[in-house]
């Protein structure tokens, strides 16, 4: 139920389980060991091109019923003049989001997990065959159980990060 701008949805995830497919995964991902020790590791992927032209788009607005032309309006106005560039780091953001909710309800469930950016984009979207022309990689998440205990946990303090204006 991870809230997403206009509704939009616009991701993908990926659980890997299979073990030899997690082990071609690790070299691609600093030879990280959570790779393969986890027991599940999801790529969190966002959708390109979610102009609003994009079928896709026009099929997300479809539940709005008679609220479809305001809202594909309103979208078109929000996004189409921007870039190629900035509309999928926009896409990539929303993931980012469901991410933060899939750790959170992980962790409700006593499942932890280690959000990845140390891997090699590229190279791990060619090993999965993602179609790039349609989707691209943000970042993965391995999930499972901790064989040991955590090391100490560091924060900035509140006053530091929170300003009551
Ligand atoms: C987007 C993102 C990417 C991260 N990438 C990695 C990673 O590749 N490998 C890793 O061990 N930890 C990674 N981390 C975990 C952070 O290093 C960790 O959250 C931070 O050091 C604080 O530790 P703590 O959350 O255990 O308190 C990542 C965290 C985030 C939010």
């Amino acid at each position: 139920m991870a809230p997403s701008s206009f509704g939009m949805e616009g991701w993908e995830f990926w659980v890997v389980q299979d073990g030899t497919l997690k082990e071609k995964l690790q070299p691609l991902c600093w030879n990280q060991p959570q790779i393969t020790t986890c027991s599940d590791l999801v790529v969190l992927l966002s959708m390109k091109n979610l102009r609003s032209t994009n079928p896709y788009v026009q099929k997300q607005f479809e539940p709005r019923g008679e609220m479809y032309e305001k809202y594909l309006q309103t979208y078109k106005n929000f996004i189409d003049s921007r870039s190629d560039e900035e509309i999928n780091c926009w896409a990539g953001k929303q993931v980012y989001i469901a991410s933060a909710f899939l750790m959170l309800a992980a962790a409700s469930i006593q499942v932890d997990s280690c959000p990845i950016e140390g891997f090699e984009k590229e190279k791990v979207e060619a090993l999965l065959n993602v179609d790039t022309t349609r989707l691209e990689i943000q970042y993965l998440i391995a999930l499972g159980y901790r064989a040991k205990e955590q090391q100490p946990r560091y924060r900035r303090p509140l006053d530091d990060i929170v300003k009551f204006l």
